[in-house]
């Protein structure tokens, strides 16, 4: 047997994350990279220290109390944590380690590839190029609305969030957020705070969700919510689909009242999203990329192996969230 810490690896990873779990752990391989269940991912943790999973693969409450007792830490390969039950996980004694900053800037890119695809009709314009019935160029053709100087609204302002404001500057757009307490002013910028949902949501032209999936935010984008942004506000979600309400996005972008979504979330995602947005011309749709660049994904592999390195060395492990 290794002397080397045995690591349940449920997903195939980039070259070099692969390259170092290859090396320094004993690990349990999952090449065909087919989702695991629960029932499998319990057998194959047998004597493993640790499972390296990502949200592909929910920990709940009876799931954790099933693992085996040589099981210590889970590794996530994600910033969310909605898949896991924290508190289960800390009641054995689990540690969770997570992905904080390794997924900023790539997820940050996609919220202004969303503002900017919805805006700018970029699914629209692409399929009808490719459906070959561009004949010629027109003033009046997928004429879109310009980001730039126009009032943003952030739901969220982690690291995640406060990129977007950052990024979004360089488009002169006005930042203005909501988030569970205001924050200090070095990180605020020149962003306003809103404290009342009605002033927040009333002066959201565009409005991005940045924020964790947690009972406050479940459902944030509802009928009542959307009543309150301004008539043709442009949505963008790039952080969990439970924040939205399905039936009333859906509801106002066939009407109108919502000129535009980007969305990379999806509740139900990824077998179950409601078929009704494939054929919105005006939901521009990506499929959970945020994190999606080859520096983000080995960061991230990275951040969580030496998480657990220092785990192991009983050194303080910055990305543990339990
Ligand atoms: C995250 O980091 O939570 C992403 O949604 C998936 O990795």
């Amino acid at each position: 047997m290794s002397d080397k810490p045995r690591i349940l690896v449920t997903r195939r990873h980039l070259a070099e994350v692969e390259a170092r779990l290859n090396r320094d752990y004993d690990v349990v391989l999952n090449k065909g990279d087919k989702i695991m269940t629960a029932k499998q991912i319990i057998a194959r943790a047998k004597g493993a220290d640790a499972l390296f999973i990502c949200v592909t693969e929910p920990l709940d409450k009876k799931t954790i109390a099933a693992l085996p007792k040589s099981v210590q830490a889970i590794l996530t390969l994600s910033v969310g944590t909605d898949h896991i039950d924290l508190a289960a996980a800390g009641k054995r004694g689990l540690a969770v380690l997570t992905t904080p900053d390794a997924v900023t800037a790539a997820t940050a890119e996609i919220g202004m590839l969303l503002l900017l695809g919805a805006a700018r009709r970029a699914h629209e314009s692409s399929r009808y190029l490719r459906s070959g019935k561009w004949e010629t160029w027109s003033p009046t053709q997928f004429v879109g609305v310009e980001i730039t100087g126009k009032p943003l609204g952030i739901l969220g302002m982690g690291r995640i969030g406060r990129t977007v404001a950052e990024r979004a500057r360089g488009f002169e757009m006005r930042v203005h957020y909501r988030n569970r307490n205001r924050l200090a002013p070095e990180l605020e910028g020149n962003a306003v705070y809103f404290n009342d949902l009605e002033g927040f949501l009333g002066a959201s032209e565009f409005l991005i969700l940045c924020a964790p999936s947690t009972p406050e935010t479940q459902g944030f984008i509802n009928k009542e919510t959307i009543a309150l942004l301004p008539d043709g506000a442009i949505v963008v979600n790039i952080a969990r689909g439970d924040l939205v309400d399905d039936d009333a996005l859906i509801a106002a972008l066939k009407s109108g009242k919502i000129t535009a979504a980007g969305l990379d979330v999806y509740n139900g995602e990824p077998a179950n999203i409601d078929s009704r947005y494939f054929k919105l011309p005006n939901a521009f749709l990506v499929p959970h990329i945020g994190s999606a660049a080859e520096q983000a994904r080995t960061a991230m592999g990275m951040m969580l192996l030496d998480g657990f390195d220092a785990l192991r060395a009983g050194e303080p492990v910055a990305n543990r969230v339990v």
